[in-house]
């Protein structure tokens, strides 16, 4: 079973909102000169500790998250998750079995497409050069990518031109499997486009597909409490 759990950062933000957040949490959301990203920083984190509580018998404020060497955040003995925003929206994945992945773009391409050369594995190049590619299409590649490297746990750390994830045209159905070779090991992955009206998402998670019909779309807000 998979949840994805969408999350509005546009709300005000309340003590009782910040109230279970950790200390460390609280500094790094001081740290962003901008209201508009402390604001965004305060309300993703605290419907995490929320959304992963409601898995747990702990209250959000006793949760503790610890970091892999490039970052990744899990719970210690909690369901594994990944989250990612963009403006004011968020998107929580959990996974109860497998180690996975969520990226999420609500805007424009980033890069360039001279510097998406750069992210792309030759495979890709060559699809690019057969096809007439927008975008769109790049960007849906890059979340593609980015689910996948979540997933592995290490983020850009980890060149993305060594990952061939394609610009095959959305399809909300189909887990397709990616597979990548990291020092000497092969992690094999599924992949989803994940329909989240204009904005464009993937999903991914190690070894195992699913049905499209066991994950669970769902919205956290204060007002529901876990969700
Ligand atoms: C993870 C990463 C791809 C984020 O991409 P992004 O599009 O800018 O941001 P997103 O909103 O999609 O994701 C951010 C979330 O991903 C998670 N995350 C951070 N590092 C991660 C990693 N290595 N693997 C998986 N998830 C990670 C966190 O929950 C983070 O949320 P937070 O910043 O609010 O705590 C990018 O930050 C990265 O590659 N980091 C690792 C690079 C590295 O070498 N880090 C070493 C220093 S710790």
């Amino acid at each position: 079973m998979l949840d994805l759990i969408q999350v509005d950062l546009s709300i005000p933000v309340t003590k009782e909102l910040t109230a279970c957040l950790s200390p460390e949490e609280l500094a790094k959301a001081r740290s962003f000169h901008f209201d508009h990203l402390q604001r965004r920083y305060l309300v993703a984190h605290a419907a995490l500790r929320n959304v992963m509580s409601s898995y747990l018998t702990r209250s959000p404020s006793e949760l503790s998250f610890v970091k892999n060497e490039w970052g990744k955040p899990s719970v210690p003995g909690g369901p594994h998750f990944s989250l990612s925003h963009s403006d004011d929206l968020a998107v929580i994945v959990v996974d109860l079995e497998r180690e996975t992945g969520i990226d999420l773009e609500t805007g424009s391409l980033a890069l360039t497409r001279d510097e998406m050369t750069y992210v792309l594995s030759p495979e890709e190049l060559a699809e690019r050069r057969e096809r007439d590619l927008a975008d769109a299409d790049h960007l849906q590649l890059w979340v593609r990518k980015e689910a996948v490297l979540k997933s592995l746990g290490k983020g850009v750390a980890y060149d993305p031109s060594r990952l061939t994830v394609g610009f095959h045209s959305l399809d909300f159905n189909r887990w397709r499997e990616v597979s990548t070779i990291d020092d000497g090991a092969r992690y094999d992955f599924h992949l989803l486009d994940v329909r989240l009206g204009a904005m464009s998402c993937a999903v991914a998670r190690r070894d195992e597909p699913l049905a499209t019909g066991s994950i669970a779309f769902r919205s956290w807000s204060p007002e529901s409490g876990a969700y």
